[in-house]
């Protein structure tokens, strides 16, 4: 962690919000919205009734913003920039139902899960419908470079799930394993989208490269800033639990953090805790004292702030001033947001 990361301030006068970021791609967003409500048109009922409650659960739709985005920094948007943003919010919705399932998850956006509205077995296959959909669409459109890094994406994203399992409840683990799984499950994901989206609005291939760094970064933040509500958000802000990445054997950077600097005695008493899995019995509170007062949480913070440092610093090229600012402030988003 350099000590100009951490001091350095980063507030605008305004925080952003998602409306604002997308004031630039407007018009393609509302066109995004129209491509994402023609894939759930299927003679089988049940596709149209999830269609219907992710429809209900309005997501932040931060990813296809980003894809948008990343082609207007380059050009126009076009039919494969839309296509595009339509894929990777596909893809993401996807190992969203599936990790819902995987984690026993009752909410997701306020709304029941699909799992939990119907049952593991629609989960399952929903997210099948919604992955192979989503590679369809790329076929159908021929959209092959699009296709190459999503493919390649979406492997990386079950591997890093896989390892995520493997890893649960290692109360040892590193802050450079854990680091490797939000790569896989989260940021590749967000690069490639980004990556194809420039690729999409006409970059050369060195852009669509920064950009793919660029996505990186803001995944990793994005991942670690979601980590951290775990610990400080409100089920009623964020529209899911909190506490369950502990609950589900999810060891994240705040806790590998404070265990690392917390003296020996108190990291004993907190293991023990955790092994015991006392935290369920009335001793959440101390863990988040414990993530707290140890560190974890500001290391965590001043993380995804160096992450964010790191992904500005691949703009600097963009040509469309309105769409370099806004995937700024998208990156202020990504760590600032308050769900
Ligand atoms: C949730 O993603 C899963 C993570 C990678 C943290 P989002 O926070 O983007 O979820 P929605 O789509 O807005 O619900
Ligand atoms: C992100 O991890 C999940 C995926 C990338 C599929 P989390 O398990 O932290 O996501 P939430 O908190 O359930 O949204
Ligand atoms: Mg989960
Ligand atoms: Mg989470």
């Amino acid at each position: 962690m350099t000590r100009a990361a951490l001091n350095r301030s980063r507030a605008p006068v305004e925080e952003p919000t998602l409306e604002t970021i997308r004031v630039p791609i407007a018009d393609a967003f509302e066109q995004f919205q129209a491509r994402w409500d023609d894939a759930f048109l299927c003679d089988v009922h049940l596709v149209g009734a999830v269609g219907a409650h992710l429809h209900r659960a309005f997501g932040k739709r931060f990813r296809p913003t980003l894809v948008l985005l990343a082609a207007k920094a380059f050009g126009a948007v076009d039919e494969e920039a839309l296509l595009g943003a339509v894929v990777v919010e596909l893809i993401h919705t996807a190992t969203l139902i599936h990790d819902d399932s995987v984690d026993k998850s009752l909410v997701r956006r306020g709304l029941p899960t699909v799992n939990s509205a119907w049952s593991n077995d629609v989960a399952i296959l929903m997210g099948d419908y919604l992955y192979s959909k989503a590679f369809s669409i790329l076929v159908r459109a021929r959209m092959y470079g699009a296709m190459d890094l999503l493919a390649e994406a979406t492997h990386r994203m079950s591997q890093g799930e896989l390892r995520q399992i493997e890893q649960r409840n290692r109360i040892d683990l590193t802050e450079a394993q854990y680091m490797r799984v939000i790569e896989e499950k989260t940021a590749c994901l967000i690069a490639a989208g980004c990556e194809l989206g420039a690729m999409a609005g006409g970059g050369a291939s060195e852009s669509q490269l920064a950009l793919g760094r660029f996505g990186g970064a803001v995944g990793l933040a994005f991942q670690i800033t979601d980590d951290l509500f775990d610990y400080l958000g409100a089920e009623s802000v964020m529209g899911k639990a909190m506490g369950s990445d502990l609950e589900g054997g999810k060891i994240t950077l705040p806790l590998i953090n404070s265990l690392r600097n917390a003296p020996e005695r108190d990291r004993r008493a907190m293991v023990d805790l955790i092994k015991n899995r006392e935290f369920r019995n009335g001793h959440w509170s101390d863990v988040v004292r414990f993530v707290t007062e140890y560190g974890g949480v500001a290391y965590s913070q001043a993380r995804s702030l160096e992450l964010a440092d790191q992904a500005e610093s691949e703009l600097k090229h963009v040509p469309d001033r309105d769409a370099r600012e806004a995937l700024r402030d998208a990156v202020h988003y990504a760590v600032t947001r308050h769900r």
